[in-house]
């Protein structure tokens, strides 16, 4: 869907390139999560996609045509994009902010207004409560929403997200990263997504895309980064609690050991049981929660193995013992 081969881009001035040699895929109905630190090249990343900032050297396609030859408002109408600090306009209302593309794309008033309205209820916000207000009169999770509600308006097949839910507390950012993984589910948008929050972009993303000083450090689905991290740089990233993370993404059900002979009854488990589809950290609380070092695994109401905390701990140790 998205494919960037070799861009390299360096601001005048500048002693050495923003971004370089970056190659990437991103495929339809994924989303691409781009992380790193502050000033590793993210935004510039994500801006050459719609070419608010234009590429030194380098290849972009959408849908195999060449970005760098369409015309720049035109390809911008197709991709939403969600900036970094929100950038409403402050003199305009929520509604004429979320309206702003389809203005542009000269929608019929109707059209517009019932779009909008719809839009401002898929994000979480009413409509008749919000709609008339400005932008400062919001909350920051509000305001958020807003921008996300607005990148959305014309239903554009890609969207391009700078830190879409950066400025809020984490109880807020946690709800809006399930709202929005719950709207992906139906949306299946194509998405750059960026952040410099690790446990966000393991959360958020199907694939990382690991940014360190304008180069790629490496990429992978986030259990793959997880259980092979490329360098010391991508094990630091990833935090001391990268065990904790693996586990949070392994499935109770690929450690167990199956039963030969299923039991009739959890009666030998004492009750302490997880789903095989559920994460092994939420085995791990049920054994501490009964004091047991053994859960049954359930597919349904059957019972069809037991996971044991030697086997889990076998695991952490194979997958995450050695490092780079
Ligand atoms: N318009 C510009 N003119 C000159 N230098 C720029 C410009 N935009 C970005 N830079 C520089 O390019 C580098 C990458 O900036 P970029 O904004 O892409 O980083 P980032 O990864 O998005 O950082 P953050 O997480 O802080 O948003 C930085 O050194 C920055 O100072
Ligand atoms: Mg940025």
């Amino acid at each position: 869907m998205i494919r960037v081969d070799n861009i390299k881009k360096t601001f005048p001035g500048a002693n050495s390139p923003a971004v370089d040699q970056v190659t990437f895929n991103v495929n339809e109905g994924n989303i691409c999560v781009f992380v790193g630190p502050s000033g590793c090249g993210k935004t510039t990343i994500l801006r050459m996609i719609n070419r608010l900032i234009e590429p030194d050297q380098g290849d972009i396609f959408i849908n195999g045509k060449d970005v760098l030859e369409m015309n720049p408002a035109t390809l911008r109408r197709t991709i939403g994009y969600v900036i970094q600090q929100i950038g409403l306009l402050p003199h305009r209302t929520i509604e004429a902010n979320v309206a702003l593309v389809p203005g542009l794309l000269k929608w019929p008033r109707d059209k517009t207004r019932q779009r909008v309205l719809e839009l401002l209820e898929m994000v979480g916000l009413r409509p008749g409560e919000v709609g008339h207000k400005y932008p400062h009169q919001l909350s920051g999770g509000q305001m958020q929403r807003v921008g996300v509600a607005r990148a959305l308006a014309a239903d554009p097949p890609i969207m391009l997200m700078d830190e879409p839910f950066g400025a809020v507390d984490p109880i807020v950012r946690i709800r809006l990263q399930d709202e929005f993984l719950r709207l992906q589910q139906t949306f299946k948008k194509t998405i750059c997504f960026v952040t410099h929050d690790i446990n966000e972009a393991i959360k958020m993303g199907d694939y990382l895309v690991i940014v360190n000083q304008g180069r790629i450090v490496q990429m992978g689905t986030p259990i793959e980064v997880l259980t092979s991290p490329a360098d010391d740089f991508v094990l630091r990233l990833l935090g001391d609690d990268r065990g904790v993370k693996i586990l949070d993404l392994t499935r109770s059900g690929s450690l167990m050991e199956s039963f030969q002979a299923p039991p009739k009854t959890s009666a030998g488990i004492n009750g302490c049981i997880v789903q095989a589809i559920q994460p092994v950290k939420i085995a791990l609380e049920m054994m501490m929660k009964n004091n047991s070092d053994q859960v049954g695994v359930c597919s349904g109401d059957k019972i069809v193995g037991i996971l044991t905390w030697n086997s889990i701990k076998a695991h952490i140790n194979r997958v995450s013992g050695d490092g780079p």
